[in-house]
């Protein structure tokens, strides 16, 4: 089997996986790394949005062997130790979360909003793709405002 390595939340990881294999379920069950959730599979439902080189991207249809010598960050990779990113740090002065599920892929899009632009206009925001089936949407706004302007 084929072996590749990358980076991974700051620390250099090498699986040995099928060149096909999809870097979702290579990050969730090889290297039990779960905050990028499974919705759809096919990178319509965002759930799965982690960033590749600081940019925004769905696990889920990326082949693990194109991510050999990148630089992948998921959510657990946010924070610095124990304090929160800003973006995390608004999504609980928010309270946006419900179920939860989709969160950690809203926040990763949001966290990739912000360093594209510090000052997004609502519907800006409003174009990120990301499904949130419990309809946090408005709150998910006022986060990422809130983020902006810390
Ligand atoms: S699981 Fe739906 S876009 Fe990745
Ligand atoms: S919080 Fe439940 S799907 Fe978004």
């Amino acid at each position: 089997m084929p072996s590749y390595s990358f980076q991974l939340n700051g620390d250099t990881v090498t699986v040995d996986v099928p060149a096909a294999a999809s870097l979702l379920w290579v990050l969730r069950d090889t290297l039990g790394v779960t905050g990028p959730k499974y919705g759809c599979g096919v990178g319509v439902c965002r759930a799965c949005t982690s960033h590749i080189d600081g940019d925004a991207f769905q696990p889920c249809t990326t082949p693990v062997a194109d991510c050999a010598g990148r630089t992948v960050t998921t959510i657990e990779g946010l924070a610095d130790g124990d304090v929160l990113h800003p973006v995390q740090q608004a999504w609980i002065d928010e309270d946006v979360a419900q179920c939860g599920y989709c969160q950690p892929g809203q926040i990763m899009a949001a966290v990739a909003l912000l360093a594209a632009n510090p000052n997004p206009t609502d519907a800006d925001i409003d174009a990120i793709e990301n499904v949130c089936r419990c309809g946090t949407y408005v709150r998910i706004r006022r986060a990422i405002h809130r983020a902006a302007s810390s």
